[in-house]
């Protein structure tokens, strides 16, 4: 006990606090919700989001982070808009597109930014379906999900948290593989999410998107989008989404490419927020054994359920 008088202990075990952070924007744990771990905002507004009133019109957006959900929501744009890139360049796509477990304070959310927005909306979750608030299955909503070969997803997740200030950071890679399979990173478990959604293919209107197919013929995969949404392109407007929506185009665009976030929130410094938009990165950093591993557990865990993933390109 420092004595009366005496000068208060220097408090040495918290990291300094980075000038450029607004209050309350430090680095927190993440919070379990039924099990799935989540960013803490997200867990003290819990009750709001759960009892989101989700419209019969709402389109939902939702992927495992680092699926490509940005690049979807570009492309769902681009067709909402006609294939017009100048109408996308409206607002940053986290305006455009509300995040439903997205929170900073009771009063700024992603529940209450979508309240506030005239339908028809367009929503963005990563939500596991068992977190999904009931509303969205009362009233029949349509879902696009994007999905990515874990390995690639695993990969895309390591970089993008050594870049983000407020989540956890992942440590050394060997260390967030173990974490990933293990599903204690932010959103749980990229299997259960991946195995979750798929079956929800029976209860909801929903098309199930793979990144890598996405890559190999956008035109192809850009038209199912805008046939499931019920906004089919004529060829020349399908060119333009294709042509808007590519890595290069979306790397350069401020609307897409997050510059606007503050760096104490994405130090884009660390990594960039469009990073490379590939296939396969995987295969620069694991090692032949953390493959031969990573098979196995997914192997195992995606065993019976007709989903394949495509990591050998
Ligand atoms: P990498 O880290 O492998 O480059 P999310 O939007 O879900 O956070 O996903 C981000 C991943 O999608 C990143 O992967 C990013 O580069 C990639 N991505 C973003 N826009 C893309 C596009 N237009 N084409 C291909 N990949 C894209």
């Amino acid at each position: 006990d420092p004595r009366p008088g005496s000068a208060r202990p220097q408090v040495s075990h918290l990291p300094p606090r980075m000038s450029e952070d607004p209050p309350g924007q430090e680095r927190r744990p993440l919070v379990a919700v039924d099990g799935v771990p989540l960013p803490q905002k997200t867990w003290e507004n819990w009750a709001q989001i759960k009892a989101f009133q989700a419209k019969p019109d709402d389109l939902l957006i939702c992927t495992y982070p680092k699926a490509g959900t940005t690049w979807i929501q570009e492309i769902v744009d681009m067709i909402q808009q006609g294939g017009d890139p100048e109408k996308c360049r409206r607002a940053p796509l986290h305006e455009r597109h509300p995040f439903l477990e997205w929170a900073r304070s009771p009063q700024s959310t992603g529940v209450a930014w979508a309240d506030a927005m005239p339908p028809p909306r367009t929503l963005k979750t990563h939500l596991p379906v068992k977190l999904l608030p009931a509303s969205f299955w009362k009233q029949g909503c349509k879902v696009v999900y994007m999905a990515r070969n874990p390995k690639d997803s695993a990969v895309s997740y390591y970089h993008f948290l050594r870049m983000h200030q407020l989540l956890p950071q992942p440590g050394p890679w060997p260390q967030f593989l173990e974490a990933f399979m293990a599903g204690t990173v932010p959103w749980g478990s990229w299997h259960e999410h991946v195995r979750g959604w798929w079956r929800a293919r029976e209860a909801l209107p929903l098309l199930f998107l793979h990144y890598e197919d996405l890559k190999e013929d956008p035109g192809r995969e850009i038209q199912r989008v805008a046939q499931f949404i019920g906004q089919p392109l004529v060829p020349a407007a399908l060119e333009r989404v294709v042509h808007h929506t590519s890595f290069e185009v979306m790397r350069a665009n401020p609307a897409t490419n997050r510059a606007s976030a503050p760096r104490s929130v994405l130090d884009q410094s660390i990594s960039p927020f469009m990073r490379k938009g590939t296939v396969g990165d995987w295969k620069n950093h694991f090692t032949v054994a953390q493959s031969e591993h990573f098979d196995r557990d997914c192997a195992s865990k995606t065993a019976g359920t007709g989903l394949a993933f495509r990591t050998e390109l």
